[in-house]
């Protein structure tokens, strides 16, 4: 079957009742026959649902898909996009290990590489994400995992995974890919050669600004010690953000066709403004790794980087003036969202991280919804 399809057509066994839509599953335990049953139950050589920290049938729905979409094996669900980068980093994580990061990514993990993972003696190098050559001398004998996010969040800047899976069987390292601003409709790094996808479930994949969500998928033994490690420490997703995202699948390819052709025409439209600095969008030809992004990218992404001639000030007054756009931290929604990732997103950095992120002061990060593109384009002729 086609991906759009097994998005709409990957469902749980129907019940007694026979219901066409997967009903919600809001059981935090499960019953056992007795004692035999619930013995075998816990020492796996049954396969069921014992308790729902460990699993539940929506969060099984939720996560058969989105492997099934990625071309994986199998994977783990999260309660959050974070909760699936914390807990697939210390899955395999030692006190004293080290990784290798592109400098670019999104702030919260940011801060889990410089504040958080120290605290165990865990230290990550930052690589430029335009200069994948230095990726190697970055390496060191400790190094275990390599992290990247493509397209990264705000800047869209685009890395080669398979490039990065050539280097990362060379030196025997974890290739982890954050692939939530392609989806799986857009990018699939495991066929490219990735060890692990991470998605924050909660942007695309839910698409309407509802619910908290995270993912990650790959082979199926790198999965059961994430599984393991999650099922212990508890950041379960629950089973009603289960339901609703595995609602949202459905329809996520074609979210994801028309936000990212609208964005496309947005982003030649901001080339065209005389008031706009530079663009960055990984379908336009003048983006620095356009070759890239067109060999692994079905579709450019709904999210679009531009900066204002007029820096800081400029992009301040467009966000307090700006209409119509939801002026927000979250991105993938059916509403176009505007935010000012220096001041909000990636408050956290200091002025050389955000440069080192490739981030300027001036940057707005517009994430294109699924309004008439008419009226978008309206609203920005209007402010910028
Ligand atoms: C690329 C990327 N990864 C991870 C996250 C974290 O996801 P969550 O907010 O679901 O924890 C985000 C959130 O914006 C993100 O943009």
């Amino acid at each position: 079957m086609e991906k759009d399809t097994l998005a709409i057509r990957t469902q749980l066994e129907r019940t007694q009742y026979l219901e066409h839509s997967t009903p919600l599953f809001l059981t935090s335990s499960f019953v056992f026959e007795d004692s035999e049953d619930m013995r075998s139950s816990f020492t796996e050589e049954k396969v069921r649902n014992i308790y729902s920290r460990f699993s539940n049938p929506n969060v099984s729905e939720f996560v058969d898909k989105i492997a099934l979409l990625e071309e994986a094996e199998d994977g783990v669900a999260f309660a959050t996009g974070m909760a699936a980068i914390y807990n697939t980093l210390v899955s395999f994580l030692n006190a004293g290990d080290h990784v290798v990061s592109a400098s670019s990514i999104f702030g919260s993990t940011h801060t889990l590489f410089t504040k958080y993972l120290p605290k165990w003696n865990i230290t990550t190098t930052y690589f430029d994400i335009n200069a994948p050559e230095t990726i190697a001398e970055k390496i060191k004998e400790n190094t275990k995992i390599l992290f990247v996010e493509t397209p990264t969040n705000p800047g869209v800047d685009v890395i080669d995974i398979r490039y990065l899976a050539q280097i990362a069987n060379q030196y025997n390292l974890l290739l982890i890919i954050d692939n939530t601003f392609a989806t799986p409709f857009i990018q699939n790094p495991i066929p490219l050669g990735a060890h692990l996808v991470i998605h924050s479930a909660t942007k695309l994949i839910d698409g309407q600004g509802r619910v908290l969500g995270g993912v990650t998928v790959g082979a199926s033994e790198l999965i059961r010690e994430i599984y393991l490690f999650s099922r212990n420490t508890g950041p379960t997703l629950a089973p009603f953000n289960a339901w609703i995202l595995s609602k949202s699948l459905e329809t996520l390819s074609l979210r994801v066709e028309k936000q990212s052709n609208n964005a496309l025409l947005i982003a030649q439209f901001l080339e065209k403004n005389k008031n706009v600095l530079q663009v960055k969008y990984p379908f336009l030809p003048s983006h620095p790794q356009y070759n890239i992004a067109k060999s692994q990218m079905q579709f450019g992404g709904n999210v679009i980087a531009f900066e204002l001639k007029g820096g800081k000030e400029a992009g301040k007054k467009f966000i307090d003036t700006v209409e119509m756009f939801s002026i927000s931290a979250n991105l993938g929604d059916t509403r176009t969202i505007v935010t000012h990732p220096a001041t909000s997103t990636h408050s956290k950095l200091n002025a050389t991280e955000l440069k080192d992120a490739n981030l300027s002061e001036g940057l707005i990060r517009i994430s294109i919804g699924l309004e008439n593109i008419k009226d978008i384009i309206n609203v920005l002729q209007k402010h910028l």
